[in-house]
């Protein structure tokens, strides 16, 4: 293994198939790290056979074994520790996270949303983007900080809404452009071109004053 790879920890809750696009992209070296362990807070999870199938350490850190939510996030901190994770990866990951565990990684800690933050914070963002006649929608990845998907957004990505659409298909539409970011993002926080300092994301030592917007030549970094 090089040295030179950053430890990333995937934290996840259902399928995972952003976990695969990480994994995907880590074993053809697009990114420059090394997914040291994913956790999943459901021993269910698809992500988890994902993980084992890569060779990839799994754990569960099941919430529902645990008196209060700061006693299942030591324990999320204790595990990551133990892994030596340099960065925490939120794939799909669905619990709220406290103050006590994103200060433990300030600026360490990445999120996926469905959505083009600021729209549609929370739940059913699909759903809710129809409902109001909405002509685009999209994904963001953010810093993690205090304020729940509002962190500090690195990049977006857009998808037309079409007449015909049901959460379903934008669902679709909208996760094949996640694979796309998630990845994206990783390789540069790996690459420490990527950093968050006061809630304003920093690509190559500049503040964004928005976020960057997927463009085909980003898609050829990945290629
Ligand atoms: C994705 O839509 C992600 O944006 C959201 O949860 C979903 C997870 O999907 N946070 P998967 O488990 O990666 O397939």
């Amino acid at each position: 293994m090089q040295n030179n790879l950053c430890n990333i920890a995937v934290l996840i809750s259902g399928n995972g198939s952003n976990l695969q696009s990480i994994i995907n992209h880590t074993q053809s070296g697009h990114i420059n790290a090394n997914i040291v362990c994913v956790i999943s807070n459901s021993a269910d999870s698809y992500g988890l056979a994902r993980a084992i199938q890569a060779d990839i350490p799994t754990q569960v850190v099941d919430h529902t074994h645990y008196a209060s939510r700061e006693e299942f996030e030591k324990e999320l901190v204790k595990t990551l520790k133990i892994y030596k994770s340099e960065l925490v990866i939120l794939a799909g990951f669905m619990r709220v996270l406290s103050d006590f565990f994103i200060n433990e990684y300030q600026g360490s800690i990445l999120n996926i949303h469905p959505s083009l933050i600021p729209e549609f914070p929370g739940l059913h963002t699909h759903q809710r983007a129809l409902k109001t006649g909405e002509t685009e929608h999209g994904c963001s990845v953010h810093f993690v900080t205090v304020n729940l998907d509002q962190g500090p957004v690195i990049i977006q990505a857009k998808v037309p809404v079409h007449d015909s659409d049901d959460p379903k298909t934008l669902a679709e539409r909208v996760l094949e452009k996640e694979h796309i970011i998630y990845p994206l993002a990783i390789k540069w926080f790996c690459q420490k071109k990527l950093s968050c300092k006061n809630e304003t994301v920093l690509f190559n030592d500049k503040s964004l004053d928005k976020p960057i917007m997927l463009t085909a030549a980003h898609e050829s970094e990945l290629q």
